[in-house]
């Protein structure tokens, strides 16, 4: 693989303690073109603005879809990538469902190892911290045709980040209007445009005093799908529901780490539909214990109200909740201290 390396690293320059996520990127990125059929061989260098056509397909009919995962540094200096290969799978998926060629493995983790390897520095030690790691590709072909492109260009980007939401609960609306998905629909696929879509209806939550929207089925506004880029838990008395993976739901990395390991501690999950009455009628009968979202940003984030008809409803304060013991037990995996689920760690050297 061709590498060039940056003349200045911008590290010295960073306040490590103080980052507004998803601002700062490392010194280096890897990119990889698709043209005439095949992927080409890729590249590691230096982050920096590139030239693109304003014809490419991606700004007109939003061919693009990305991943999200996070590197960490374990005490012993090592990088530990938490279930990578689970990331690379769920890129083809996307990437099948927008008509994107897929990437071979060796192409995604040759140059995630390499990027990593080079950028090593950019990952912190301790808790919380984290290199967050942004494989992503997308139409770069110079044509408005509305048809899928020829041309592709994959890139891994990497930006330092503190733990989202630290330490904080949050507030949340159970949207009755817009949806984020639907049957036969790409809601499975981290499509950019997915994410798009989500930004005008989370304006007006926001407005309302809500930090984030939990979407609902598109057809009545009845079953609790999943919040913006978390997967959802409700703990009813003492067993954990959360919504069936389906078209419109995306398949969480850490929404099926946090069922896996709630089951061996021995707490009862279920996945089957969550409709938004009974959870309203938990809370009206004091059964509902814990609400939190998982995904790769949050980890595991309590979520202490939800609004839902013009109502706000405030979850009592627990002692042993659910989310805590398992965010605990799940970064412990991620910063390799602890020594259990050994295959759920990518570890580079
Ligand atoms: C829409 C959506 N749901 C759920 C998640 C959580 O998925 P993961 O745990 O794999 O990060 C994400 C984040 O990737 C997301 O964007």
């Amino acid at each position: 693989m061709k590498i060039i390396l940056s003349k200045n690293s911008k590290i010295e320059s960073v306040d490590f303690e103080n980052l507004e996520f998803g601002k700062i990127f490392t010194d280096h990125l890897f990119i990889c073109k698709y043209s005439n059929g095949k992927w080409n061989e890729g590249k590691i260098m230096p982050y920096d603005d590139f030239l693109i056509s304003p014809s490419a397909r991606v700004f007109h009919y939003g061919q693009a879809i990305f991943e999200g995962m996070k590197c960490f540094k374990s005490d012993d200096d090592e990088l530990v990538l938490f279930r990578p290969e689970e990331n690379f799978k769920r890129f083809n998926i996307s990437s099948e469902r927008m008509a994107i060629p897929k990437i071979k493995e060796s192409i995604f983790f040759d140059g995630l190892s390499e990027l990593l390897k080079i950028d090593r520095n950019w990952v912190k030690k301790g808790s919380g911290n984290a290199l967050y790691v942004r494989p992503f590709v997308f139409a770069s072909e110079p044509s408005i045709n509305a048809s899928e492109a020829l041309e592709y260009i994959f890139m891994i980007i990497c930006c330092p980040s503190k733990s989202y939401y630290a330490d904080q609960q949050i507030k949340v609306k159970i949207e009755e209007k817009y949806s984020r998905a639907a049957k036969g629909g790409v809601g499975y696929a981290k499509a950019a445009g997915n994410y798009a879509a989500q930004f005008y209806p989370t304006y007006l939550a926001k407005k309302e005093g809500y930090q984030q929207i939990i979407w609902t089925d598109s057809n009545n506004h009845n079953y609790i799908e999943e919040a913006g880029t978390m997967n959802l838990f409700f703990r009813i008395d003492d067993k954990l529901i959360t919504s069936p993976t389906s078209d419109s739901i995306l398949d969480g990395i850490t929404r099926k780490s946090i069922i896996e390991i709630a089951k061996n501690l021995n707490i009862e999950v279920e996945e089957r539909p969550v409709s938004v009455d009974e959870i309203v009628e938990a809370q009206s009968n004091g059964s509902l214990k814990e609400i939190f979202g998982t995904g790769t940003a949050v980890v595991v984030l309590p979520i202490k109200s939800f609004g839902y008809k013009n109502k706000d409803y405030s979850l009592s304060e627990i002692t042993n909740s659910y989310s805590n013991i398992l965010k605990e037990k799940l970064t412990d995996i991620q910063y390799n201290k602890s020594k259990e689920y050994e295959k759920w760690k990518f570890i580079i050297a």
